[in-house]
């Protein structure tokens, strides 16, 4: 190609790649697959590793964090970043806007936009000529700490403002206010990753934002699952802005920035007041403490002035805590499937918004030591919405003496080897590679929804296979027969043969899911997607080295030697051999082909008893082989899968003129469509 026709290409690809990312980041509405999008971003690396000189800060590759910093440099704020007031209850809310009508008459009959306030981190952004040039933490509100580098690497944050044919004029200086946050389903996966990986956890959301982004390492923040909402324009110059909050809101929007569709208009302060009091605090995604209430004309806000940091046109409606005291009981220790073992806290029950808690996560030991957390002292206990409910610390002034300390146990408490603590780790391990309790974790974890998606084969069931010597690793339960499990309590024919065929039917599940269910330390689903994209089967991804995998996007030489030595220990490879043995050998799928997928783009409904296989073992062979399963007949069904005592599907499907299907033509139909 031409070098113009591939500079064309590559300011394409760079457009293109901005607006996947914002359809995904800032929409949550991605319009390709991630496998599309990856290949944009490999085709993007390929002619940037040709033409270095064409990469600018705002390219998608630059999201990926870059050499680390010795520390960071001040940056002064253009104008002071201010705090906001507080209200604690309704009448709160009307005695604000009393005090602020006395001072000016006009905002007694003003308008209000109610924002959710975000505990995250204050961001200060600065765009130039549309470029992200330098983003700042709040500091001291006149000055902050420059965190541009790490910034960049926040996907929804935009690296460029396109200019839009018939969107708003975007001035040439524009400083955006904004709040970095991680949800708090991305705060526990993060965390259960750090704690597989033996590193400290973090506390809460908050505090996992703020350690993201204080990391003199770019590249670590890149791996952290931050996400922005922008909420406030600081400072512009050369163009102009909206007056009121709704409309810089909207202009926010349209220029491509993440704000937070949760915010609404209001017409009047009691609108605004319902508003506040009708919002469920954990109905949000991420940690929200409250409810800011904003006068809409900022024009009448500046006008009202400043008290100290507190603008008087805004003010933040502050929800009931979901924190409560309560006695710490005992503390008690679980082990993890690497082994990690990890305190808890069991606490006398307490209701803390509507739920009883009765234990909550205390972090790790160091946690219990640098606080000083004893048996039988009361606790400050926080709720966050779906976050495990966590120790905050104890209320020391009210300890009576009997308080006793804690110390490590020093043995495992499932199968009593020694508990050794790794020099600067962390964490504790149980090393004993067949405790039961491990066992448990690896098979809960081998068998789970990301991985093999074994149903029906939950804890209780884990627990029992275990208990009665069937089950010693992830590969015996391929070696299960029938009469082994109707030995068990509980289990009866239909059982048995229902729990076998789910365990047969994993057999097909693609490459990736086999490796995340390995249950390597520092290997989730992530990174076992980007391994299975490089090796064909479980052979080749065993037989290369620390550097090969190194060489993979993401994974740094911890993973990468974890990644090794589980291959290199002689019981996995035993395991292997097992597994290899049973047929759990996916191979990686092809990217074009529809390779193990013969029933992709058909579409089943199911009814009556089928002679060998569940309702939903059926549907997931179905599934796992690319087909579509759907509740009733409609113009889209392709087949009806027809068992025994069928119901009204069958009529439907007659007169729709829709083809039946035994369970036995759904296997042929499978077989035949594979050749
Ligand atoms: S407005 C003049 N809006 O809450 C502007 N602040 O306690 C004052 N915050 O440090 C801030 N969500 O970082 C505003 N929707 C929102 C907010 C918000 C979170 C933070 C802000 C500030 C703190 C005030």
């Amino acid at each position: 190609m031409a070098r113009n026709d591939l500079t064309a290409e590559y300011q394409a690809l760079k457009t293109e790649i901005h607006y996947h990312n914002y359809r995904y980041h800032v929409l949550n509405d991605p319009v390709i697959s991630d496998a599309e999008f990856d290949l944009k971003l490999k085709r993007l690396d390929a002619l940037e590793a040709e033409h270095p000189e064409w990469i600018t800060p705002d390219s998608p590759s630059q999201r990926a964090g870059a050499e680390p910093l010795e520390q960071f440099t001040k940056v002064a704020h253009p104008a002071p970043i201010l705090s906001l007031s507080n209200a604690f209850n309704e009448q709160d809310l009307y005695d604000w806007h009393a005090r602020i009508t006395r001072l000016e008459e006009r905002a007694g009959g003003a308008d209000f936009v109610v924002e959710p306030k975000l505990d995250g981190l204050t961001v200060v952004l600065h765009y130039r000529n549309g470029d992200f040039v330098q983003g700042a933490t709040r500091g001291n509100g006149e000055v902050g700490e420059d965190i541009t580098e790490n910034l960049r690497t926040v996907k929804a944050l935009p690296l460029h403002i396109p200019v839009v044919h018939d969107g708003p004029t975007v001035p040439n200086e524009l400083v955006v206010r904004g709040e970095v946050l991680i949800t708090k389903a991305d705060f526990e996966a993060l965390n259960r990753r750090l704690v597989e990986q033996g590193q400290k956890t973090y506390l809460n959301p908050r505090n996992t934002a703020a350690g993201s982004l204080r990391q003199l390492d770019s590249r670590i923040t890149a791996q952290r699952p931050l996400t922005l909402l922008v909420y406030a324009i600081v400072d512009y110059e050369g163009g102009a802005i909206p007056t009121t909050q709704w409309g810089i809101l909207e202009f926010l929007r349209a220029l491509g920035f993440p704000v937070s569709s949760d915010s609404c208009y209001c017409r009047t302060l009691d609108e605004a007041v319902q508003r506040c009091l009708e919002t469920d605090p954990n109905a949000f995604p991420f940690e929200v403490d409250g409810m800011v209430v904003k006068i809409n004309d900022l024009v009448l806000s500046a006008q009202l002035g400043v008290v100290g940091k507190d603008p008087r046109g805004a003010i933040a409606f502050k929800f009931p805590a979901q924190e409560v005291t309560t006695q710490l009981n005992d503390i008690g220790v679980n082990v993890g499937r690497t082994g990690v073992i990890t305190p808890y806290a069991i606490l006398e029950p307490v209701e803390i918004g509507g739920v009883i808690v009765k234990q909550a996560t205390l972090h790790n030991f160091d946690f219990i030591q640098e606080k000083d957390i004893r048996v039988g002292d009361r606790v400050l206990v926080k709720r966050a919405g779906e976050v495990i409910p966590y120790v905050i610390g104890p209320i020391v002034d009210v300890r009576t003496g009997a308080e006793v300390p804690f110390s490590v146990p020093h043995n495992c408490p499932s199968c009593g080897e020694p508990i050794v603590n790794p020099e600067g780790e962390v964490a504790y391990y149980c090393t004993n590679s067949a405790c039961p309790a491990q066992l448990v974790r690896n098979l809960e974890h081998f068998v789970s929804r990301e991985a093999m998606g074994i149903v029906g084969l939950g804890i209780i069931i884990v627990e029992q296979l275990i208990g009665a010597d069937l089950v010693h690793d992830i590969a015996d339960l391929y070696r299960l027969t029938k009469d082994e499990l109707l030995n068990l309590e509980g289990f009866a024919d239909k059982k048995a043969e229902n729990l076998l065929m789910a365990i047969a039917v994993s057999k097909s599940q693609p490459l990736e899911r086999l490796i995340t269910g390995l249950g390597i330390r520092g290997v989730g689903e992530v990174a076992a997607q980007a391994l299975a994209k490089h090796f064909a089967d479980l052979d080749m991804l065993g037989a290369s080295s620390q550097s090969e995998i190194e060489t993979i996007e993401g994974f740094g030489p911890n993973i990468a030697s974890s990644v090794v030595e589980w291959f290199h220990s002689h019981e996995n490879q035993v395991i292997l051999a097992k597994l290899k043995e049973s047929g759990v050998w996916p191979q990686a799928e092809s990217r074009s082909a529809t390779g193990d997928q013969p029933l992709a783009g058909l579409t089943f409904v199911i009814t009556g008893t089928l002679p060998t296989l569940s309702r939903s073992a059926a549907k997931q062979l179905i599934e796992s082989k690319g087909g579509k399963v759907t509740g009733s007949i409609s113009g889209n069904t392709d087949f009806l899968l027809l068992g025994a005592d069928p119901g009204s599907k069958l009529d439907q499907a007659r007169q729709r003129g829709v083809e039946t299907l035994s369970e036995e033509a759904l296997q042929q139909l499978i077989k035949d469509r594979l050749e």
